[in-house]
């Protein structure tokens, strides 16, 4: 699998396939009204369950939960904390993006701290609408240098 340019739907595994689709189908759900910047994620938990979720906007606009991050949220009261990979798409109020849709930097920060817990790195798949441009990294990558729970040792 090549990592770091842009891959097509057809070239990744069934797996990152099906996240892809699950991502997509939950950027449906998302509440947002203010932005029309709809995201989907998908999380692959490491006993193999898809977890789904989406952004939820708020009127108070800093209150906003991005979509990987409600993906967390909601896995962790069903119980998962251990991830193998995230998938994240978007959509438009024009009806597709154009470009890959790359965690934030505060989703990179909670799925980092989900990957020190899970001790594996997590891989990150993020693409246009049209899953014709797809990157396949992973959250060591996306955000190098990490703070972690390693980094409160005193
Ligand atoms: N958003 C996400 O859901 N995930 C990201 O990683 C980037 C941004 C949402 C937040 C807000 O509802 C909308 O996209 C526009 O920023």
């Amino acid at each position: 699998m090549k990592r770091g340019t842009y891959l097509r739907y057809a070239d990744l595994t069934k797996i990152q396939r099906k996240l892809l689709d699950s991502a997509k189908d939950a950027a449906d759900t998302s509440y947002a009204p203010y932005s029309k910047f709809y995201v989907g994620a998908a999380l692959l938990t490491s006993n193999g369950k898809i977890i789904t979720a989406s952004n939820v906007e708020n009127s108070a606009y800093g209150s906003t939960l991005c979509a990987e991050r409600s993906a967390i949220v909601r896995a962790n009261a069903m119980g998962y904390r251990s991830f193998k990979a995230i998938a994240i798409i978007a959509k438009s109020a024009k009806g597709g993006t154009k470009e890959p849709t790359a965690p934030c930097g505060a989703c990179r920060q909670m799925l980092y701290e989900s990957s020190c817990i899970s001790k594996s790195s997590m891989e990150v798949i993020f693409s246009n609408t049209r899953m014709d441009k797809v990157v396949i990294s992973d959250i060591d990558a996306l955000l190098p240098f990490g703070f972690g729970p390693e980094s409160l040792t005193k």
